[in-house]
């Protein structure tokens, strides 16, 4: 029987395990991503291993997150991963180069290539491609160190495009539109293939919008056939032979298929405070709009900004509606000038910031108090714009540009023809000569440190029997930013576990930190998809300096789960999802470790005299993990 694309490349990199879905595969990694709000923590890690030069084929360390070094925090880590890297064998990107996904995707991703990065948006370069997966920082400094990548084996979901994108309509929507149907819960332990005649109408920058922001459905990764349009890019990013067809057989098979007609799709916008809260824009006609940002690694490629710049050029945007524009990469941003259309962005009445997440993480443009800001990013979540009562809407590049000219929503049918569509021009700029490849011989570099770089600890075992209260119970759809909140005061601290634990959960609850000290252990208690969102490990890493043994939940987002398993943090599921209302906060919880086995199932006693039986998804080799105490302990015992 014909082979899909993903099975092509899981087999092709295949270390161990079956190829049968929800049974765990181990997959060499022949590249690796890290960025600097987790990049610092998995460099930790990476040294903490010992292994000296990196095993993979290429690794780069990416500094886009916090760029605005405000203090000495973040230029003191960005030192240190620059000298890290090149003692290592890593490539560097200092900080303006551009975000992390959409230098990738130019300079360095491959076709057919597996890649893990250590944030949640890796997936973009499954836009050419690649089998790009997010994953902690733990998993990438294991990769590597030439470790395998473990995950569950996914099933294929077929994705069929038919038709093509007409008028206003952009990659942004067709990936909305799956967010419409699907969910934010659609895609656990689920690949997303792109295929049908729809896929040669849609470039490169419009197949990563699409694959980055299929990490919103929770999908293990989304990937789009290598064709004519690859290579092609490929081409005038100078890298012809990166090219490789990569294609599924005629006759494969797919485990879902889902149809999405292409010349249907009309301007869709993701309400607040979710990705999945999908409506069209023409519903929304008449809500004011006080700020317009257009960047992030979702939306920030040379076609998204050209689109602008020729929707706004003429134009004044409303002094009410505040503009901001983030290009993805000093790449997209020589392109822009050399066209001579920064200009109209900027006598639109556009700010523009410098190449890196910027707004997306909260590192400044944050919008005004409950604030309508309309933004082409790839999450909503509460409080993530860093004004936590901002009402984010989330939108493609082209209707970001139009809906800043109107100052509020307005119907599509009245916005006139749409720009032309963008394609590269033949001589795209190179920018190879800002990154810093490493020398052959690392080991005359001396890695340099700041105060604010705190070495790992060691953590304890799992003991026999856990025997803690439920410090904090919560709701479903926890995301790692009501964890770990962003922001640049917070994320200044990544590399300094103590400091940054102090922020657990403080915007849900400013008691729990205080309660974990004074017990010294806990249980947290949650609903449905717990975890969802960002890979940040630091959302498993201070609840575990916490005290936090166990999380009880419904259901666990895929990333976190794996951090928590790192970090040495039980992650167990409630049988019957009713026992949520039996336990409290403050309930005594006795969970006997030492009888859990992969799959089966414990009785937890509370102390209000209630059992609630509880399972997991724990393989055999996880589960030493967590009674290990985690990861690092596990690789050190030789027991990973
Ligand atoms: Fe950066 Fe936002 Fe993407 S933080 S990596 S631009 S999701």
């Amino acid at each position: 029987m014909g082979k899909n694309i993903t099975r092509k490349i899981i087999e092709q990199h295949l270390v161990s395990g079956e190829m049968v879905p929800g049974r765990e595969v181990g997959l060499r990694i022949d590249q690796t991503l890290t960025q600097d709000a987790t990049g610092t923590m998995a460099w930790l890690q990476y040294e903490a291993i010992g292994i000296g030069r990196v095993r993979t084929d290429l690794s780069v360390s990416y500094v886009d997150h916090n760029t605005l070094q405000m203090g000495f925090r973040n230029p003191d880590d960005h030192r240190f991963l620059r000298t890290v890297a090149a003692k290592s064998g890593a490539v560097f990107s200092p900080a303006g180069t551009g975000i992390c996904h959409q230098l990738h995707l130019e300079n360095f991703a491959k076709p057919g290539a597996t890649l893990i990065g250590s944030d949640s948006h890796t997936p973009t370069a499954g836009g050419i491609g690649a089998m790009a997966m997010g994953a902690g920082g733990l998993s990438v400094a294991l990769a590597m160190a030439g470790e395998p990548y473990f995950i569950p084996m996914p099933k294929v979901v077929k994705v069929e495009l038919t038709g093509e994108l007409t008028g206003w309509t952009q990659g942004k929507d067709v990936i909305l539109e799956l967010l419409r149907r699907l969910t934010v819960k659609g895609g656990v332990g689920k690949v997303f293939e792109y295929a049908g005649p729809g896929v040669a109408s849609l470039s490169v920058p419009d197949r990563a919008t699409i694959t980055n922001m299929g990490a919103e459905l929770g999908a293990t990764t989304s990937i789009f056939p290598s064709d004519e349009t690859t290579r092609d890019f490929l081409t005038k990013m100078g890298r012809a032979d990166d090219w490789t067809e990569l294609v599924a057989d005629p006759d494969a098979e797919y485990d879902e298929i889902i149809t999405i007609d292409l010349s249907a799709l009309e301007p869709l916008v993701a309400q607040p405070h979710m990705p999945d809260q999908v409506c069209r824009v023409k519903d929304l006609a008449g809500k004011k709009i006080d700020q317009v940002a257009i960047g992030s690694c979702t939306n920030s490629s040379y076609s998204d900004l050209k689109n602008t710049a020729q929707i706004l050029a003429g134009h004044v945007t409303p002094p009410e509606t505040d503009l901001m524009i983030s290009p993805g990469s000093k790449q997209v941003l020589k392109m822009l000038s050399r066209e001579g259309l920064i200009e109209p962005l900027l006598d639109a009445g556009a700010r523009l910031l410098e190449c890196s997440c910027g707004p997306c993480i909260g590192m400044g443009g944050s919008p005004i108090s409950a604030g309508v800001s309309v933004r082409t990013f790839n999450r909503n979540f509460e409080g993530r714009s860093g004004t936590q009562d901002g009402q984010i809407f989330l939108v493609s590049a082209q209707t970001a540009a139009r809906l800043a000219l109107d100052g509020e929503f307005t119907d599509p049918a009245g916005w006139g023809p749409a720009p032309e569509r963008v394609t590269l021009p033949e001589d795209v700029p190179s920018i190879r000569e800002l990154f810093v490849f490493p020398p052959e011989d690392g080991s005359a570099v001396e890695v340099l440190r700041g105060p604010n770089i705190v070495a790992l600890e060691d953590f304890e075992p799992l003991p026999e029997t856990v025997e803690a209260k439920v410090l904090l119970k919560v709701g479903d759809n926890i995301t790692t930013d009501h964890i770990l909140p962003a922001g640049a005061q917070i994320t200044a601290l990544r590399s300094n576990i103590p400091a940054i634990s102090q922020y657990i959960f403080s915007r849900v609850d400013e008691g729990f930190v205080a309660r974990m000290k004074e017990h010294g252990k806990g249980v947290i208690l949650g609903g449905e998809n717990y975890g969802q969102g960002s890979s940040r490990e630091h959302a498993a890493l201070g609840p575990r300096h916490l005290g936090v043994k166990a999380v009880v939940v419904k259901s666990l987002a895929r990333i976190h789960r794996a951090n928590l398993i790192n970090f040495g943090i039980l992650p167990l599921l409630l049988v019957d999802p009713a026992d949520y209302d039996k336990l409290e906060q403050g309930t005594d919880l006795t969970i006997p470790a030492s009888e859990i086995t992969p799959g089966g199932t414990v009785n937890m006693v509370a102390g209000n005299g209630v059992t609630v039986p509880v399972t997991n998804d724990l393989t055999e080799k996880e589960l030493q993990i967590i009674q290990a105490g985690g990861l690092l302990n596990a690789v050190r015992e030789g027991k990973s």
